[in-house]
């Protein structure tokens, strides 16, 4: 995809959690066209380095941290050195997550835990270490990738309600915080097709042609759908948003596509 880059973005410093495959690939690659400073906290070694090197060989200012995000001393001391290398960190964006597709019986304690570490408490961490020094630079605008399963019940619980606190941390941050010209939003995406999908492609072929009949623009997301609106929210073109929960989900959330012919008697 060709994205429409705002001129300010150049220079400016982004810090991508996940960055390694799929979406968040894809924001690092973009922001890196961008000629944003990018830096990217990621677990897995392989993927990171991978990224790293491609996008280096296409001139991109990019630089990954090894960090396992249930760490806390690994996000505190990884944030530390970005600020030190980079001088500050402008954007932020909260993107690694972790995905237990198990309803509430099936749901061990261990599972339920790891994905609060990753998805709850990981941008927890992370927002509180990058705001102080935006709070000194009195800008700053932080971006929180949450889901449509936290409005409405789309399965996978535990990671639902995960995120579901990372939608009100959001709102949080974004009223105690903006006295300081700092901006805090969470991009709902609805299904994007990604490598976290792969398991459930394995035993369903076909999910998501089955999938598109519930999005009304005919087809489930791409990486580039959510990284479009990320560039929007890290520009000075969205100087007025906070606090939102920013939907880009091919209009899922608008209704369900499958009912109202039967509504209708159409069907
Ligand atoms: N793919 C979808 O259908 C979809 C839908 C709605 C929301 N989202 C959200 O979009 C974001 C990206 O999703 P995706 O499909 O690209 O996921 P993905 O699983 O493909 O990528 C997640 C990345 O996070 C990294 N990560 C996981 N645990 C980590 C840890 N402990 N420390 C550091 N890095 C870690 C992974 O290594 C991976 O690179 C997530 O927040 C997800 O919840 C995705």
């Amino acid at each position: 995809m060709t994205y429409q880059f705002a001129s300010e973005l150049a220079g400016r410093t982004i810090v991508i959690t996940g960055g390694g495959r799929s979406i968040g690939r894809e924001m690092v690659a973009a922001a890196a066209a961008a000629k944003m400073k990018v830096a990217i906290l990621e677990v897995n070694k392989v993927n990171l380095d991978k990224t790293v090197a491609e996008l280096k060989s296409t001139g991109g200012d990019v630089t990954g941290y090894v960090v396992d995000l249930e760490v806390k001393s690994q996000i505190v001391d990884a944030i530390a050195k970005i600020e030190k290398d980079f001088g500050k960190i402008e954007v932020f964006v909260n993107n690694a997550a972790f995905h237990d597709a198990e309803d509430m019986l099936a749901s061990t304690l261990e599972m339920w835990n790891k994905t609060f570490a990753i998805n709850t408490t990981a941008p927890f961490l992370c927002i509180q270490a990058v705001l102080p020094g935006m709070i000194a630079r009195n800008s700053g605008s932080i971006i929180n990738i949450g889901t449509v399963n936290s409005k409405m019940m789309i399965g996978s619980d535990s990671y639902t309600a995960s995120k579901a606190a990372l939608h009100a941390i959001t709102r949080t941050v974004a009223v105690r915080y903006g006295k300081h010209n700092i901006r805090c939003n969470t991009i709902v995406p609805g299904t994007i097709a990604t490598e976290v999908w792969q398991e459930r492609i394995d035993r369903n072929p076909t999910i998501f042609d089955n999938l598109k009949s519930w999005y009304p623009l005919g087809r489930v997301g791409k990486p580039s759908d959510i990284t479009a609106a990320v560039l929007y929210l890290a520009s000075d073109q969205a100087p007025w948003m906070t606090g939102t929960e920013f939907v880009v989900d091919g209009g899922l959330l608008a209704g369900f596509a499958p009912m109202y012919p039967m509504v209708e008697g159409s069907d």
